[in-house]
């Protein structure tokens, strides 16, 4: 998910890679790149290669014909034909794990050692993987009318803003299921599952290309955020094919597959940490009182900078609080003055809807999602307002998950998580998975790392002392890393160590 302060500060942070001289033979993009059903890794953006795997789109009716899932490889520095790829499971749903390599490929190269492989790829229905699609057809203006209508502020359950968001939500999944019907026929086929499925597919082209057996290939992964539910979805079709597995950032599957987000907003306001009696102030103030900015002076567009527009930017700096809390502190100082101009455009950047995100989210949730009438809707909303003051009332809105309400997808039962996505019981998988979690982490709380940890036998929890979402983002201590990649050559650490935190904020 690209969010303006955030990718900013990232980029800088990082160093993106960038690509001086354009050397033939040389993609920059998958559109060059033929589908093929064994890897076959192309030169691609300088640094790394790339392969189009053509995959089923229905495993389970190879007459349906194929799609194909983007690939893209970092070599380690010290890797042998033999050395394993770690595939970075990205975020989302609607996450680009090729994006997320271009960007992050120096820390994660870092992160786990030269001895391996980094890969990631573009789950199904993302950007350059196959079945993705547009739910307005290309018709721009009904995209933006309906953002209007529906996209208009936080949430609050005493004003006409409830009913509206939840009748407008209707819309969307509309023309979702039009642009399906007509278009894209099997627009639909981009569940977990089915991820999950094409992740084994891979590790066994990968396995066949090394010359081993592909029927004893293992995943080795570190999955992200929403890339828990596919690691966790993963260990649960196919316990005996986990080589390793991390989970960081842990988000409760069961409850995603229910459509149910309320557990996100858990350790959201003790992220907000000490900037709270300020932001009282300030959010007061903008609740009563929208600041025109006329445009006028700087020959600008009018604007207004509403309560939605801060609360845009509490939700935008949770994400990485160290990083951000410098850019929000000096936002709030100069909207404490009276300069609100920062704010402009906070809350429209933030609620934009990806339609890859929607697709996956609401096929996945189809068959348990209760969040489909106006009473579910307004229950929500009351439980994440009260548990959390900072982001409780935007949450809903930005979680955009009233929108599956009209989905239809009718897939075949082979989209779907066939048992309850509850853990292996008493089975354990081939090699135990590790959870991770900062110790206060604003979207996956640490109960949910608890609770997936207790489902999964043998499982163990790493934590990170620190706020903000999955360690990795947050550039986890040396002591963290030192254990992932202990954990990578086979020593599984006990249960609970917690990492003290190393990077310090603001530092
Ligand atoms: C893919 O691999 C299989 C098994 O090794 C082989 O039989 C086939 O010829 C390969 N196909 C292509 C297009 O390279
Ligand atoms: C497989 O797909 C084809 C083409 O849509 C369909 O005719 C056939 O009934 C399907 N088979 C099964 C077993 O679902
Ligand atoms: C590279 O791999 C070789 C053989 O596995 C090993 O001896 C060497 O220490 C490694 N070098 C680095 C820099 O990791
Ligand atoms: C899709 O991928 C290309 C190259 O990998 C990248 O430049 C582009 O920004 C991506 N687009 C989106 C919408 O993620
Ligand atoms: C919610 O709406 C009520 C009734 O219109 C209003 O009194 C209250 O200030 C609103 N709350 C927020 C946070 O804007
Ligand atoms: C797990 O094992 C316990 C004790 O051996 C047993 O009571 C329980 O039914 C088992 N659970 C499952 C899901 O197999
Ligand atoms: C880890 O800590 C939690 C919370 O204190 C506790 O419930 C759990 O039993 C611990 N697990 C292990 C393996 O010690």
């Amino acid at each position: 998910m690209s969010r303006l302060l955030r990718t900013l500060i990232i980029s800088t942070i990082l160093g993106a890679s960038a690509h001086c001289h354009e050397s033939p033979g040389m993609a920059y993009g998958f559109d060059t790149i033929e589908p093929s059903p064994n890897l076959t890794w192309t030169p691609c953006f300088d640094d790394f290669t790339c392969s189009r795997l053509e995959v089923p789109l229905d495993y389970s009716n190879t007459s349906l014909g194929t799609t194909s899932i983007a690939f893209i490889k970092l070599t380690g520095k010290n890797a042998t034909i033999e050395s394993p790829s770690i595939v970075l499971i990205p975020g989302g749903p609607g996450g680009s794990g090729v994006d997320l390599i271009l960007e992050n490929w120096f820390l994660a190269a870092q992160a786990f050692g030269d001895q391996y492989n980094i890969v990631s790829f573009d789950p199904r229905g993302v950007n350059n993987s196959g079945l993705s699609f547009d739910c307005f057809s290309g018709n721009k203006e009904a995209r933006s009318v309906f953002l209007r209508l529906h996209s208009t502020g936080a949430t609050n359950v005493s004003s006409a803003s409830l009913e509206e968001q939840y009748y407008s939500s209707s819309i969307y999944g509309e023309w979702c299921n039009n642009a399906v019907e007509n278009e894209s026929p099997h627009g639909y086929f981009v569940t977990t599952a089915a991820s999950a499925r094409d992740l084994l597919t891979f590790t066994e082209a990968e396995a066949e290309l090394a010359g081993r057996s592909p029927s004893e290939a293992e995943l080795w992964s570190y999955g992200i955020s929403y890339g828990t539910v596919v690691g966790a979805t993963f260990a649960s079709m196919f316990p005996d094919r986990v080589g390793r597995m991390v989970l960081d950032g842990v988000l409760d599957a069961e409850h995603y597959y229910n459509n149910d987000w309320r557990d996100s907003v858990d350790q959201m306001d003790e992220a907000m940490g000490k900037f709270t009696t300020r932001m009282d102030a300030l959010i007061l103030q903008l609740q009563n009182h929208p600041v025109p900015i006329s445009g006028v002076q700087s020959q600008e567009l009018p604007a207004l900078v509403t309560y939605s527009d801060l609360k845009a930017l509490f939700l935008e700096t949770i994400y990485n609080p160290p990083a951000l809390f410098p850019v929000m502190a000096d936002i709030l100082h100069k909207l404490e003055r009276g300069d609100a101009s920062p704010l402009v455009g906070l809350f429209d950047g933030l609620n934009s809807i990806f339609d890859a995100r929607l697709a996956i989210m609401c096929a996945d949730s189809y068959p348990n999602n209760k969040l489909t009438t106006i009473e579910a809707f307004q229950s929500f909303v009351e439980f994440t307002s009260s548990e959390s003051k900072y982001i409780g009332d935007i949450w809903p809105i930005f979680q955009a998950n009233i929108l599956c309400r009209s989905f239809r997808p009718h897939l075949p039962d082979s989209m779907m998580v066939q048992e309850s996505i509850s853990g292996l019981g008493n089975r354990s998988s081939s090699f135990p998975i590790m959870f991770a979690s900062n110790t206060i982490d604003p979207l996956s709380p640490l109960k949910s790392a608890r609770e997936m940890s207790s489902r999964f036998a043998g499982s163990v929890l790493l934590l990170q002392e620190a706020v903000g979402h999955t360690v990795i983002n947050l550039l986890g201590s040396d002591c963290y890393f030192g254990h992932v990649q202990a954990y990578f050559q086979g020593t599984v650490p006990p249960s609970n160590i917690t990492c003290e935190q190393q990077h310090m904020p603001f530092a």
